[in-house]
């Protein structure tokens, strides 16, 4: 029985490319918006004892959380066996704790709603620091894509004689990961963030790194000032322009300009997040977590139609 994925308007382009690498029916769902804003889902594929997924990246979550939620219970009113997150992005990773007294831990309380919706979840390079693992805070099954063997893969092909750059601590292991199977040695920058958009970074010695080409790695870029003060700072130290390479693409255009104007010779992302920046398709990264998740459900199928626990 092949299983079920519904994408959510915006995540066509993900779904088309997940289809070169696992066998699925795509699901048919409209979605719209109330002229009062609300949110409306009508699920139009059969889903009744059938594996189902919702493919939904979660870039700029607020907008399309209700829908997403929506979609979820209805495919469970409808019968459908587990129902998972395909979410490339995942949000609100980055609120972990509490900075400041009275804060939303945001990153706990999203669990906690996503968790009420979906059986299991699959997604890539969630922004894990203070938490090790997503079984931290998310009850159900969670699953991590990732991406580094992409971004190594490119990075061979396409620079040469690199070496990787964390902007920051917090990236040490997404640079870690590529920096080994590119054969590229690696180093971090400090950074201190001031505020949304104000960030200062501090360069080691950058004897070990002169003759090579910057490839400054992180696993978002939002804003962009991250990246961009990590450009400047290198250039201006008399370094190549350098290649950003992000794994989630939250910047908009004004960000990508605003990171070229400070010296970056290309900006390059994966497809978690639809962008022109795009360059690497993950999308074969999730081939395996998914073919697990739906057998466990076709396996879960199978023991209560034999009536064993
Ligand atoms: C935080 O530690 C993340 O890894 C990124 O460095 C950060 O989210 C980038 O944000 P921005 O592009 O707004 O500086």
């Amino acid at each position: 029985m092949k299983p079920i994925v519904f994408a959510l308007p915006g995540n066509e382009a993900f779904l088309t490319a997940l289809g070169a690498s696992i066998a699925f029916e795509p699901g048919v769902l409209e979605t719209r918006r109330f002229p009062d804003g609300e949110a409306y889902v009508r699920i139009d594929t059969p889903v009744e004892g059938r594996p189902v997924a919702v493919l939904c990246t979660l870039a700029h979550p607020d907008p399309v959380f209700l829908t997403l939620w929506y979609a979820a219970r209805t495919l469970r009113e409808l019968g459908a066996g587990r129902v998972g997150l395909i979410a490339p992005y995942l949000a609100y990773m980055r609120q972990d704790r509490s900075f400041q007294p009275g804060e939303a831990v945001s990153s706990r309380h999203f669990a906690a709603l996503l968790s009420s919706a979906f059986d299991w979840l699959v997604t890539a390079d969630p922004h894990l620091h203070r938490y090790r693992a997503l079984a931290e805070l998310y009850p159900i099954a969670a699953f991590a894509v990732e991406c580094a063997p992409a971004l190594s893969a490119w990075l061979r092909a396409n620079v040469h004689h690199p070496i990787v750059i964390g902007p920051d601590a917090e990236s040490e292991q997404w640079v870690v990961a590529v920096a080994r199977k590119a054969g590229a040695p690696y180093l971090l920058l400090e950074k201190s963030r001031r505020g949304d958009r104000d960030v200062v970074i501090r360069l080691p010695d950058l004897d070990r790194a002169r003759g090579h080409t910057p490839v400054l790695v992180d696993d978002i870029v939002s804003s962009g000032r991250t990246m961009a003060e990590a450009v400047r700072e290198l250039v201006a130290a008399g370094m190549a322009s350098p290649v950003c390479i992000g794994v989630h693409a939250l910047l908009d255009d004004e960000a990508h300009a605003a990171l070229l104007h400070a010296g970056a010779a290309r900006v390059v992302t994966t497809n978690t997040i639809t962008h022109r920046t795009n360059a690497i398709d993950v999308s074969p990264r999730f081939a395996a977590s998914l073919a697990a998740c739906f057998a466990a459900t076709l396996a879960g199928a199978e023991r209560r139609s034999r009536g064993t626990p």
